[in-house]
Order: structure tokens, then sequence, then C-alpha cells
């Protein structure tokens, strides 16, 4: 008789220990909270919402290790023994010696971008994202976007929508001169893209290219054990390589990088830059005095870098992010099944519903991704977030409203924290949205800050 093979399911490698309440709350409350906060799924109080996928920053379980780290806070002033600690790992994970703490991810693109740029610079990337464009921009310079036509479609499969087009990045080297280029910014995997990764293959031909012509090439690695991960199920030659031999291999071709470690390294605050450069080192050292704190905790208490140092041996653990990803899957999976128009292939962090294709009746000029994340949390209380026409803002020259291709709605899923049974309950309230789709207006602006509007801009029902 024939052996019959029962399928097997992946589980969490983790238990819950300790367990914080959320609020279930009815329609006309709900209805009351969005119109409070604008429409703005930014601007609503945590309390009122029931699943939280704004984001998947800062919003992470800690594990057990981290949290006892936490009392081996070693909060001197200077010379804090966590902030070797940290450096440490930093050197073993990413393999880069020279590192400086900072509060979170933006600052340490701020200084970056304040050391690097000059009045009149061009910075190429794979793909906008809202802060480090903002920071480069800030510093007078401008952000061209060279990443692989396939990025904007939303639809397109390819395996590696991260990638940079050499192509692109060439005409634009020749158009304004290598020297006008003080880098190339490289994020992986990209947010805005949908959380596409981008291939070794490519980064080695970028990087040659780069070498070619004397430019640096910098990374965000904001979320590379996500990128390393794609690496390895999807390149071949990489799938016997563990998550830090890819990690450390994808780094050895950066001059340095930068990292929100609200991310990857699954603490609520926190980031950093590292470099294997001397000079743009002791320029960030200095600094990050003026801006951050001292060299040595960067505006962080020393617990936050114990849970940082211990946070980085926990991210490149397979086991671990295949069960984050895996999560992200479940749930498009899931989606799928009520054919709710989604950004493919599945994004390392977080699904991203196509708001265009969601609400072909709504222009672009009435916000179809804000009204879809605020229709979905009028729905349940579920909390997404635009990344559309509000998130690409204005173009710094001309002042007037960028047309981004993508449209999305980003449910971004912490680290450890919701259960199979969360993303049942809010797959089906957005399949009720969608059955319900035609009757949706879109919003007005009303309210419109002048940096990174998203943030804090509100609107009107129509
Ligand atoms: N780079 C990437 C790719 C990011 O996703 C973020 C933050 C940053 C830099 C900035 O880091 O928030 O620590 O200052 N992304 C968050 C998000 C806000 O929701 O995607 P930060």
């Amino acid at each position: 008789m024939a052996k019959k093979i029962i399928k097997r399911s992946w589980a969490e490698p983790f238990k819950i220990k300790m367990v914080e309440p959320i609020k279930m709350t009815t329609r006309p409350y709900r209805e009351k909270c969005a119109k409070d906060a604008g429409y703005n799924t930014f601007l609503l109080k945590s309390d009122d919402v029931y699943i939280d996928l704004l984001t998947d920053s800062g919003t992470n379980a800690m594990s057990d290790y981290q949290w006892a780290g936490m009392m081996l806070g070693d909060e001197a002033y200077a010379g804090s023994k966590n902030f070797y600690h940290l450096w440490d790992n930093v050197k073993k994970y990413y393999g880069m010696p020279y590192f400086v703490p900072t509060h979170q991810g933006r600052a340490a693109e701020h200084i970056i971008s304040k050391i690097m740029i000059q009045p009149g610079d061009f910075i190429p990337g794979n793909m906008y994202f809202t802060t480090t464009r903002e920071h480069q921009e800030l510093a007078g310079g401008k952000f061209v976007d060279v990443i692989i036509d396939e990025a904007h479609d939303a639809q397109n499969t390819h395996p590696f929508k991260g990638n940079i087009d050499p192509k692109k990045l060439e005409d634009l080297i020749k158009k304004v001169g290598a020297k006008k280029i003080p880098y190339v910014s490289m994020a992986g995997p990209v947010n805005m893209a949908g959380g596409q990764p981008f291939s070794m293959a490519n980064l080695k031909e970028i990087y040659k290219l780069t070498q070619k012509h004397g430019i640096k090439l910098w990374f965000d690695a904001t979320r590379a054990t996500e990128n390393a991960y794609f690496i390895k199920v999807r390149e071949k030659g990489y799938e016997n390589k563990t998550i830090a031999q890819i990690l450390k291999e994808m780094c050895s071709y950066f001059d340095g990088l930068w990292v929100s470690a609200k991310k990857d390294l699954m603490v609520n605050i926190g980031g950093f830059l590292a470099t294997r450069n001397k000079h743009v080192y002791e320029e960030a050292r200095n600094m990050v005095v003026i801006y951050e704190g001292l060299h040595t905790y960067g505006g962080l208490a020393g617990r936050d870098m114990e849970a940082m140092a211990r946070g980085l041996e926990e991210m490149v653990e397979f086991d671990n992010i295949k069960a984050r990803i895996g999560q992200v899957e479940y749930c498009g999976k899931q989606l799928e099944k009520y054919n709710i128009p989604l950004v493919y292939p599945f994004g390392g962090h977080a699904i991203f519903l196509d708001a265009k294709k969601f609400l072909p009746h709504l222009k672009q000029d009435l916000f179809p991704a804000q009204t879809l994340a605020s229709e979905i949390y009028l729905d349940s209380g579920v909390r997404g977030m635009e990344r559309g026409i509000v998130s690409a803002g204005r173009d710094s020259q001309t002042g007037k409203n960028r047309y981004p291709k993508l449209e999305l709605v980003r449910l971004t899923f912490p680290r450890r924290v919701y259960t199979q049974a969360h993303i049942d309950v809010m797959v089906e309230s957005i399949a009720q949205v969608y059955e319900d789709r035609k009757k949706i207006k879109g919003l007005k602006m009303v309210f419109e800050p002048k940096h990174l509007r998203f943030f804090q801009a509100r609107f009107k029902k129509i």
C-alpha cells in the first residue's frame, strides 16, 4: 500500500509569554474616530485600533532574551558596555568596521546625507523612500529613480523587482557626470515597491558599474535579512547558504549602510550607520554629537542598545525570518481567495492592496489608497497605511503633485505580534469592503503639511 503523505504546516518558532489586550469597537464609534483623525490612519489613537498593521517599525515583540538584556543596561553617558556589545555584533553580522548609533533610521539618513551630498548633486536609488529622499533633498541633492520598470507594475511577477536598471544608472552618469553623484542608494527590499528584493547578481553588477566610475554604493539595510531570505529561496547558488552568510556577502559590496533598527532588529526604538570608510565615520562620529548625543549612545539608552545587540543575533535565524515572511504569504493567499487586487510577488514585510484596481472608479486626485485605508478602518478597526499619491508628495523643484504609478494600501506585519486568526479577521473585513466598493467615494485634502505630508495631512469625505 502506498504511504499517504500528509501536508505538514509550519508554525512560529516561539510561544507567547505575555499578552496585551486590544479593544474591539463599533462602527459608529470608529466613524467618529476616523472623522476626528481627518481620515488619516496616522492620526488615529492606537487605543481605538483593533489590529494595527500601520507599520512593522518599532511595533515588534521582543524576546525574553532581549527583555533580559534590558535589565543589563549600562546607562553611563560615555562608553556604555552595551554600545561595545552592539558594535561587536554590527561588525560580526554586517561586516562593517565602523559604527555610529542613532535614535532611529532617519537620523542616520540625515547624517549621511549631510556628509555626502553637495547642493546640485544627484542620488540615484532603487525607488524613493519617504524619509530617505527627504533628507537627500534637504541636503540639496536630487533623488533619481533607477529601479527596473517592472517595479512600477503591481502585477508583474519578476522575482527581484528591487533591482537597479544598470542602463538607467549609466545614462544618468553619462548625463550629469560621475562627480555629481556622491553615491548610489540601494535599499533591499524596496519598501515603496511592495517589499521587493534585489538579487545578488544585480548587486554585483551595480557594484562593478559604480567601481568603474568611482562612485560609492550605500545600502539602506533596514530590512536586509528579508532581502537575504528572498535571495536564499529565489536565487540559484544561495539555497545552501545561511541568512548570516548572505547578509555578510550583500554588505561586502557597500561602502556603508544605514539601518532603522525598529525593523530587522526587532526592537521598539533605535538605528545606526556603519561603514568601512574611515573618513565618513570620523565625520559621522563628530556630527552625531550635535544632533543625537555622544557617539557611544546616539540618542539611545544603554538598555536599548543591548536589546538591539541581542535582536541582531535573532534576526539572522532562518526559522524566525521564514515564519515572518510565511505570515505575510499566508495573508496574501487568503486575500487571493476573494480576488482582492494585490501587488505581486508578495513582499517581505507587508501585503500591498492595489487601490487603483480596488477602486477603479476613483481618479488619483481623489486619493484612492487613502480612501481605502480609511474604509478598512471603518469596517473593522484594522489599520493600514496609504502608499500612493499622498506619500509621494510634491516635486521639490516644481511644487506640483507627483503621480506615482503605484497607488497602494500597505498592511504591514509587526514581527511576532499577531496570530493567523487575526489575519483571518482582517482578510474578511477587506473582502467585505471589496464587496461594497462601488459605494465608496473619495476624499478631499483639507490640510497639507510642508514635509512628509502623509503623516499629518487631513481629509474630508466627498
Ligand atoms: N528606510 C526604510 C526602508 C524604512 O522603511 C524606514 C522607515 C526608514 C528608512 C526610516 O527609519 O522610521 O527608523 O526613522 N520606515 C517605516 C515604515 C516608518 O513604516 O515603513 P525610521
